[in-house]
């Protein structure tokens, strides 16, 4: 199937969420802090007001009515207190957008500033280990006893790596458009991956009850997690509405999302993996530190991973977070999973070496039989058949495990592996089937923020009915449609999907009309350990004069369960992998130490690959049966091609040059 939006989108007809016509419609434009820590001393707003087209300036001087358990990240203008640069603390609303953002410069802030501390560091005094890590893990386990493991260890690594602060960058800015009606209900087109769960949470910043808040989000550039959660440019979109009575539109610029729309955390991860002879671990512990804000913990998973992916008789996991003078860090893609499968799959190739084993035999040898810290069996697994056929397509038996010999011309050649892994998981959706002038409408809250939801849910809906897809019409992107969960943690084609179904069938049963009400679980449901797989293979050329670093090749195999459709699935996967690559090379976000907030704060600086970056890059998929997962047996694919891809580039790049770089991105002066 070809995506059913396409027609709308490349002719420019999908509208997105500032492009709704709404006659008498104003612009706020944010007013940011420039200290990272401190107080407001003042907001003088006399000059900003007399300017042309100004319709009033919001700020603490006069602070808007909202919940008093609102979320502290948008919490606007509640308090004097500077959590971090770029925070907004005040906003101008004019009749035009530049009428705006003239006010907004023209407002003058006086600070009382105080010592700001922005830097995550490893013996940081303020770590403390929090009560859970996202969404509900554990922040330590720890079974068996790992210094006996080490101790006993035929061979041991222990290396630190870091990653640095990641900005999510979906083609379309974050934007919202909000509409009071004169019943005093709330509209919001808002750019979101969830348009219940952002009415929710807008709903209770203002004290609303639930329905009288509408979001509408139908078409999304991307979010890739940092429109998962409401964000402040949606709450001082309704806030300037109905501080001015008119409509008000909240457009962010690209640095303005730097500050305010979330990142991935930076990270500092200790590896210590011992293994006996054969190259069986015998210990396995994954130390991660990482930061949050003073407003809000959120505190990443990032060593959950090493509970799930090898056999080990002693294993340890733990998250330390310290709060800095920082805006919270939020989702991005595969948050927790990639950075942290990033550092165990380069230790594990740290440890192929020091045992003088090859790298994929290595996984094998350590495949378990159960999920490792749960004891639970896997709903299905496949990853030894996912590093196998990677293998032989790859060609990996050729491999000469020496690194740093092979050289053509400038160009030093490598090749690495790593596993990938993502939790299959699947939450409660509503759904509606109807027949409407002989067709059939589904209606869901579902998202597609680019993805192709729209058209897995019209083919999934198609399958159930026994009709061609093109007599579906699938309606989605607004929260007056059957609650549904967001689209994030690739759970939202198995959560609405399931709902879809449940709905097609009970049409099928009464003819008119089906609704469905899924609580996540299936009736056979029995306690299994439910994640997908994969394996990814990456070639890499190094320039021996200049350090760049290209990849030649990279493959992706997965064991995701059922594949709806190949087409978006392949795009799915090479999508996650070309960010993967990002990850392993380009993309960094630096923290301003002597300011406070990020340096960096724009796509020409905060590079992102290009098609010419992407050489050639493959994503194949195992057949896998997996139907104790959701009615169409599929596991979620939105995040696992990212998992892993890292760790092989780097692995390649070690291969190649001789050389192990542990500090992300794998930059030109970080090889020479
Ligand atoms: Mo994705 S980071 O779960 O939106």
């Amino acid at each position: 199937m070809t995506r059913v939006e396409g027609r709308v989108k490349v002719t420019g007809l999908a509208t997105y969420a500032a492009e709704y016509p709404v006659e008498g419609v104003t612009y706020a434009y944010p007013v940011q802090s420039h200290i990272a820590k401190g107080r407001v001393t003042r907001v003088d707003t006399s000059r900003a007001l007399d300017m042309p087209g100004v319709l009033g300036v919001l700020s603490i001087e006069d602070p808007p009515e909202l919940a008093e358990d609102a979320d502290a990240e948008l919490a606007l203008f509640q308090s004097r207190d500077v959590a971090y640069r770029g925070q907004l603390i005040a906003a101008a609303v004019a009749d035009t957008y530049e009428n705006a953002r003239a006010a907004a410069d023209a407002v003058r802030v006086s600070y009382e500033p105080a010592d700001h501390d922005v830097s995550l560091r490893a013996d940081h005094p303020g770590l403390y280990r929090p009560e859970v890590v996202n969404p509900n893990y554990p922040a330590d386990t720890e079974q068996g006893d790992v210094e006996a493991g080490l101790a006993e260890a035929a061979t041991t690594v222990d290396v630190t790596y870091t990653t640095p602060v990641l900005h999510n960058n979906p083609m379309e800015p974050h934007a919202a458009l909000a509409v009071w009606a004169g019943d005093g209900r709330l509209l919001v087109y808002d750019s979101a991956q969830g348009a219940s769960l952002d009415r929710d949470t807008i709903a209770k910043t203002l004290s609303l009850p639930p329905n009288r808040v509408r979001v509408v989000s139908r078409h999304v550039g991307g979010g890739f997690g940092s429109k998962g959660t409401t964000r402040p440019h949606a709450v001082l979109a309704a806030l300037a509405a109905r501080a001015v009575g008119r409509p008000v539109k909240v457009a962010l610029t690209r640095q303005q999302m730097f500050d305010v729309t979330g990142y991935r955390t930076p990270t500092i991860q200790r590896l210590r993996l011992g293994a006996d002879a054969d190259g069986r671990l015998t210990a396995l512990e994954h130390v991660a530190y990482e930061q949050s804000s003073t407003l809000v913990e959120f505190a990443e998973q990032t060593a959950t991973p090493a509970r799930v992916m090898y056999a080990a008789p002693a294993l340890r996991t733990a998250h330390r977070l310290v709060r800095l003078d920082v805006a919270t860090p939020s989702w991005m893609r595969a948050p927790g999973e990639c950075p942290g499968m990033y550092a165990l799959e380069s230790a594990m190739d740290e440890l192929a070496y020091a045992a003088g084993l090859d790298p994929v035999e290595l996984r094998i040898r350590n495949e378990p039989q159960t999920e490792p810290e749960s004891g639970l069996p896997f709903s299905s697994r496949n990853l030894v058949a996912c590093l196998r056929e990677g293998a032989r397509r790859f060609g990996w038996d050729r491999r000469d495990p020496a690194p740093g010999v092979r050289r053509e011309g400038e160009w030093l050649v490598g090749t690495g592996v790593a596993a990938s892994t993502y939790p299959a998981r699947r939450v409660p959706s509503k759904a509606v089937a109807c027949v409407r002038n002989g067709d059939f409408l589904v209606q869901v809250a579902a998202t597609d923020i680019g993805t192709g939801a729209r058209t897995a849910l019209t083919r999934i809906a198609a399958d159930t009915l026994g009709v061609a897809p093109d007599r579906v019409h699938v309606e989605l992107g607004d929260s007056d449609l059957p609650d549904a969960p967001v689209a994030g943690g690739s759970m939202g084609l198995a959560s609405w999907g399931s709902a879809v179904v449940g709905a097609c069938e009970e049409l099928m049963k009464n003819g008119t009309e089906g609704r469905a009400d899924t609580t996540g679980e299936i009736a056979t449901d029995t306690r299994l350990a439910r994640h997908a797989f994969g394996a990814q293979f990456a070639e890499v050329r190094v320039s021996a004069v200049t350090g760049e670093v290209r990849v030649s090749r990279l493959l992706g195999v997965f064991a995701a369960g059922h594949i709806v459709d190949a087409t978006l699935a392949r795009s799915q996967f090479i999508g996650g992998m070309t960010m993967g690559l990002g990850m392993a090379l380009m993309e960094e976000t630096h923290t301003d130490e002597e300011f406070g907030g990020f340096l960096r704060r724009d796509l020409a600086q905060y590079h992102v690959p290009a098609c010419a970056d992407v050489q050639h890059i493959e994503a194949m998929w195992l057949e896998e049966q997996d139907e104790r997962l959701n009615p169409m047996g599929s596991k979620g694919i939105g995040e696992i091609g990212i998992v892993g891809t890292a760790a092989a580039i780097g692995n390649a790049v070690h291969h190649a040059t001789g050389h192990r770089v542990r500090d992300l991105p794998i930059t030109p002066a970080k090889i020479l």
